[in-house]
């Protein structure tokens, strides 16, 4: 029985992790923000950020709080900012320009010397034909906006 127990607390853990996963939505052409915040405790002096994508390609490495935009994959050169006066708050969110539909997938935001993972999931889909009805009308999906951050306290909150 106390196998058991454990066995349920790893499936729980197990599915708790993945869902912990921000999801975004992005369209072609536009920026789209890829949240990072690490906010488990301080931040010691020296440490790295490598932002890479689903083939493991480099989207963006810090090193010691200070970007580095030569080890970045060709995709990425010139499409990718992140937000220097934020990084003592902890906060590694970048901004990926011009998306592209082939920019879908998981993005993973590693700082190891803390040990802290985070995974991003971007879709970026092509615009909508704007139908032009007034907000609200009935029958038609309202289209909400993002809140990746809304999203990243929510899954939290579950873990
Ligand atoms: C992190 O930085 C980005 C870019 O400046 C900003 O939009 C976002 O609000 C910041 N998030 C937090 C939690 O500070």
């Amino acid at each position: 029985m106390r196998h058991f127990g454990r066995l349920i607390w790893i499936v729980i853990y197990g599915i708790s992790t993945v869902s912990c996963q921000v999801k975004v939505e992005g369209f072609i052409s536009d920026s789209v923000l890829l949240p990072c915040i690490y906010r488990e405790g301080p931040l010691p002096d020296q440490f790295n950020v490598h932002w890479r994508d689903k083939d493991d390609k480099i989207v963006l490495d810090i090193n010691n709080r200070v970007q580095d935009l030569t080890t970045q994959d060709q995709v990425f050169k010139g499409r990718v900012r992140s937000f220097p006066d934020e990084y003592k708050a902890g906060n590694f969110t970048v901004v990926l320009e011009q998306a592209r539909q082939s920019d879908s997938g998981i993005y993973e935001c590693h700082v190891p010397k803390v040990d802290f993972q985070r995974r991003v999931q971007l879709t970026v889909a092509g615009k909508p034909v704007e139908a032009a009805t007034p907000s609200g009308s009935a029958g038609g999906e309202v289209v909400t906006p993002n809140f990746p951050l809304l999203t990243l306290f929510l899954c939290c909150f579950v873990v």
